[in-house]
This record gives C-alpha cells, sequence and structure tokens, in this order.
C-alpha cells in the first residue's frame, strides 16, 4: 500500500532527508565522481578555494568595526588592531589569505598551463577562470585603499592613473573609479562598496560556475588527450569522495596552519595616515602589480604601457583557441612550454627589479 505520510518509524539521517528532499541523486551528482590516477592538481585550485574562503569570514568580521569614511577609517583600523579582542589576527590573517590567494592562483593557473588542461573539452572553464584571475587581482587593488593610510592613499592614485592612461576610455574610468577628479571619499566608499559586496558576489557566482565546468568534465588526464566523441573516456581512476576530498582538506589546514603563522610573525602593518598633500618618496603597489608597474616606468611611450599587460590577459584568455596541438605531454609541446617559461622568468624579472628600484 502507498501513502503520503512521512514515515513514522525512526530511521538514518540520511532517510530523512531522502524522504524529504530526494537528496541522495544530488549526493551522488556531486560526490560519487572518480578522478583519473594520473590526475594531479596538487590541490592548487581547492587551496584558493579555501583562501577565498578565509577572506570571507574574516572580511565579515573586520566589517564589523571598520568605518568607510576618511575621518574614521584609519582611527577604525588601529582600533581593530589594538582594541578589539584577536583583532590584529584577523586582520593579519586577511591580509595573509589575500596574498596567498593570488599565489595559489597564479601556481592553480600554471599547473593547468603545464598540464595542458585548457585543452578541448576545457577551453571555456580556462576562459572562465582568467575572469577569476581578474576578479581576485580587483580585490586586491580595491582593499588597498581601504586602511586609509600614506600607503594605501598614494598607491590608489597611482593606480588610479594608470586606468586613466588607456586609450579612449581612460579619462571616463578615471571619473569613475575615483568618483571625481581626486582621490577622495567618494573613492573610498566606491571601493569599500566593490571591495565588500559586489566583488564577493561577482567571485562567488563566477567560482559556481567554474566548479560546475569542471564537474561536468572531470578533472584532465595530463598523460594522454581526452578522447573526441563518440570515444568513451578510459583510465584508471580513484573516487573523488572521500579519497580526493580528504587529501585535499589536510592541503586546507596546511593553509590555516600557514596563516597564522605568517600573522603571528609579520602581522600586517600601518603607516602614516593619508595626507593627500604630501606625496611619499617611494609609492608602490602590492607585490603583484610591481611587475606591470615596473614596465610601465621603462617603456618610453605610456600607450604602449598601459596596452601591452592587456593585451597579455587577452592572448592568455584565448590561449586554448590558439594552441591548437592536441599533445598534452610537455615534451610534445616544446613551443608552448619555452613562450611560458619565458613568460615566467621576464615577469619575475621585472617584479624583483620593481622591488629593489
Ligand atoms: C578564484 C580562482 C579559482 C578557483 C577558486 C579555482 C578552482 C578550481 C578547482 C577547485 C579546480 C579543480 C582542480 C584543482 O583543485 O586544481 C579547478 C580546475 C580548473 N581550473 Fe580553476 N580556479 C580558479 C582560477 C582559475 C584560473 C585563473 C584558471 C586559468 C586561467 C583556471 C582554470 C582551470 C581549469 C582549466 C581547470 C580544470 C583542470 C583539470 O581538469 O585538470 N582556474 N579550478
Amino acid at each position: 500500500m502507498t501513502t503520503d505520510n512521512p514515515p513514522t518509524s525512526p530511521g538514518s539521517v540520511d532517510d530523512w532527508f531522502e524522504s524529504r528532499l530526494h537528496w541522495r541523486a544530488l549526493m551522488d551528482a556531486l560526490l560519487h565522481v572518480r578522478v583519473p590516477l594520473e590526475a594531479k592538481t596538487f590541490f592548487f585550485g581547492g587551496m584558493t578555494l579555501f583562501l577565498f574562503g578565509v577572506q570571507v569570514v574574516t572580511g565579515t568580521l573586520l566589517a564589523l568595526y571598520y568605518k568607510p569614511t576618511p575621518e574614521a577609517a584609519y582611527d577604525s583600523v588601529l582600533f581593530i588592531t589594538s582594541d578589539v579582542s584577536f583583532g590584529w589576527l584577523i586582520r593579519s590573517v586577511h591580509h595573509w589569505s589575500a596574498n596567498l590567494m593570488i599565489l595559489f592562483l597564479v601556481f592553480h593557473l600554471l599547473r593547468v598551463f603545464f598540464q595542458a588542461a585548457y585543452k578541448y573539452p576545457r577551453e571555456l572553464t580556462w576562459v572562465v577562470g582568467i575572469g577569476l584571475l581578474g576578479l581576485t587581482m580587483m580585490f586586491g587593488f580595491t582593499g588597498y585603499l581601504l586602511p586609509w593610510d600614506q600607503r594605501a592613499y598614494w598607491a590608489t592614485v597611482v593606480g588610479t592613473e594608470i586606468a586613466g592612461g588607456i586609450p579612449f576610455i581612460g579619462d571616463a574610468l578615471l571619473v569613475l573609479l575615483r568618483g571625481g577628479a581626486d582621490v577622495t571619499e567618494a573613492t573610498l566608499s566606491r571601493f569599500f562598496g566593490i571591495h565588500v559586496l559586489v566583488l564577493p558576489l561577482a567571485l562567488g557566482a563566477v567560482v559556481a560556475i567554474h566548479l560546475v565546468f569542471v564537474h561536468q568534465q572531470g578533472l584532465a588526464n595530463p598523460t594522454k588527450p581526452d578522447p573526441r566523441p563518440p570515444a568513451v573516456p578510459q583510465g584508471r581512476t580513484k573516487p573523488f569522495f572521500p579519497h580526493y576530498i580528504l587529501e585535499e582538506v589536510i592541503a586546507w589546514l596546511f593553509l590555516l596552519a600557514m596563516l597564522v603563522v605568517l600573522s603571528s610573525l609579520f602581522p600586517a602593518g600601518l603607516e602614516e595616515e593619508a595626507n593627500p598633500l604630501e606625496t611619499p618618496a617611494h609609492v608602490k603597489p602590492e607585490w603583484y602589480f610591481l611587475g606591470v608597474y615596473e614596465l610601465l616606468k621603462h617603456i618610453p611611450w605610456k600607450v604602449v604601457g598601459i596596452l601591452t599587460p592587456m593585451v597579455f590577459i587577452v592572448l592568455l584568455a584565448v590561449l586554448p583557441f590558439i594552441d591548437r596541438n592536441p599533445e598534452v605531454r610537455p615534451r610534445k609541446r616544446p613551443l608552448a612550454i619555452a613562450l611560458g617559461i619565458l613568460t615566467i622568468a621576464v615577469l619575475i624579472g621585472l617584479t624583483i627589479w620593481g622591488y629593489y628600484s
């Protein structure tokens, strides 16, 4: 006999949810996927995701005390650092997690590049990934201004000036970013709104799209290209849950330990309060913008200096459509590997140069 009433006998938690939400099919689809035995992600993508989670949690806690006005911002950051219980730790973890997020994002991108995981069928996953790279950099840029100290203020003056040099749209973009001709209260409230509302929502949504794509395609096998239909993927696999997930969680715990150690040894600093009338001797952006900053100093034509990194990003985004070689093993892709190594060397060289100049 069938009945519409819920079961009355006590069952497992799993039964309870299944009878109400039919969640077994969902859990099977989400967790019970298989990973090629040869796949080596080094957990970089998942570590980037974890660091984003840390940013959301610590950022929410900071927002409880932070005040986004030029009169109050600096003092509120001082208050967080010296008066709020564990405020210094939360702020330092936010600072270090932001830096590590960029670092692991770059490691993730390089892993995908060297394993040729951007090729068929993962072209769109790569393109979406470049979007994530842009959003993450914007997080760094907008967050840098919030403490409203000398470094924050002048780095934003220079950064927005660079954006203002983009041909055709530069002037309008500068006013849009600053909320006027100069870096003022309007800039701070814009950057605050973008940093705590627009970017978290955008990054969250785009990460979700990225992960749906990864889920649908499965992880790439770095030893052989994916077969084109109608061929069926073959090869030895291991279960994603719990095997892969457990290893991933160990990587996250390692990151958590690293964040606490780095924050305790090198807490986030604060310079003098911003003074729009006093330009400091050296204005430097965060390390991940140093390469571009240095490039701009040495290219005599400003427009060329600004367009070079933009063209580079566009070329990077369309890489899967330019590189038509189906091979995935590094030995069979000498040109791509050589260009990749050359690009890394130039970027590291420019960054070190920017750091010491
Ligand atoms: C916030 C930034 C990002 C997050 C949270 C993220 C997350 C992930 C995760 C969790 C995976 C599964 C495999 C792994 O853990 O490595 C993955 C795979 C992938 N990601 Fe990302 N990713 C990000 C940015 C990027 C960027 C910048 C690119 C490249 C431009 C990219 C391209 C890819 C590709 C092609 C795959 C499939 C790799 C394979 O099948 O082996 N992702 N991503």
